[in-house]
């Protein structure tokens, strides 16, 4: 291909810049037309794009965030948006497009492809690291650091105070988030949608811990497995161990990119761009043990990713 296209959707994570400039810088290596697509679905509908050069992605690699911008777009789960979508770009002489986002901005990408042909690579971009065929997207490493800065601290005060600290982290579908940071912040218990658990027995085993003379007890709550604020009240109420309750939120998904996100979304990038150039299609370029691997762009879509069952089974061991 000749001229392709790049843009951020979805959420948005720690390292996205550092991908899309890969894309770009790789495709003017090659002597390819880029373009950079605003915000996402949203800024394809509205024609909000520009022909890059090398320049536009200088100074974003250290940077939080999307320089290109994100939404999550309704109008794109129509094929009508689609199609018109699809039009801009042919109007542009754009001849594929590389998607950076999580699962939800990958299906958009499938449908499109399904639907008009145009070649498109996706690239995970989310920090819940739950795109399928991938151990990793891009962001995750990042929040979960953002993550466990904010365990230390906060198990500093339950010490002082020897409380019990319930802590909600994103993750609306998927625990790996809260299983990751809840074994590497030292957590007694975390909560993941995926696994089934009992606050009757964790609230038995709570009070003999603190019988036994146990200081303090950090919970870990990924979003998807229940509200932090009615986990936190129902253990107060049935231990009676002074009990708090920290929403982390938004903070999860700021912050400048670690290196493994820098290098990782590099590479990624400079997969992306590669394939498309070479007309390849319907690919999502991702990480298995520590290389980079394409998956199957409508496989990724159609199927959960599971979490690690040696995460899963350490953290029992370790709690
Ligand atoms: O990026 C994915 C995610 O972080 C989910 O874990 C979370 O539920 C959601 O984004 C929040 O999205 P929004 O910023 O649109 O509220």
């Amino acid at each position: 291909l000749k001229s392709i296209a790049v843009m951020t959707s979805g959420g948005d994570s720690p390292g996205m810049n550092a991908a899309a400039r890969a894309v770009v810088r790789t495709a003017l290596y090659e002597g390819v037309k880029v373009w950079g697509i605003r915000d996402g679905y949203h800024g394809l509908l509205e024609e909000n794009m520009f022909e890059m050069e090398s320049k536009d992605v200088g100074d974003i690699i250290q940077r939080g965030g999307t320089f290109l911008g994100t939404a999550r777009c309704k109008r794109w789960k129509t094929p009508e948006g689609r199609m018109l979508g699809y039009q801009h770009l042919v109007d542009r002489g754009i001849q594929g497009l590389c998607v950076i986002g999580g699962d939800g901005s990958l299906r958009g990408a499938s449908l499109l492809s399904q639907e008009t042909g145009i070649p498109i690579v996706g690239l995970p971009g989310t920090i819940d690291n739950d795109v399928w065929g991938s151990d990793y997207t891009i962001g995750c490493d990042t929040a979960a650091n953002t993550i466990i800065d904010a365990i230390n601290k906060l198990r500093d005060t339950a010490s002082a105070h020897r409380r019990v600290i319930v802590m909600e982290v994103m993750g609306r579908s998927s625990g790996w988030l809260a299983l990751v940071s809840g074994i590497s912040g030292g957590a007694e218990y975390i909560l993941v949608p995926e696994e089934p658990y009992d606050l009757d027995k964790l609230c038995d085993d709570m009070k003999n811990a603190y019988a036994e003379g146990k200081r303090y007890i950090l919970v870990v709550v990924a979003e998807g497995a229940g509200n932090a604020q009615e986990i936190g009240d129902f253990i107060a109420k049935k231990t009676e161990l002074d009990t708090r309750v920290t929403v982390l939120g938004h903070i999860q998904r700021g912050g400048s990119p670690t290196v493994i996100d820098r290098v990782r979304a590099s590479q990624l990038g400079e997969q992306a761009a590669l394939a498309l150039i070479s007309g390849l299609s319907d690919v999502v370029f991702g990480f298995s043990k520590g290389r980079v691997v394409s998956i199957d762009l409508h496989d990724s879509v159609n199927n959960k990713k599971q979490l690690d069952p040696e995460y899963l089974h350490l953290a029992k061991v370790l709690f």
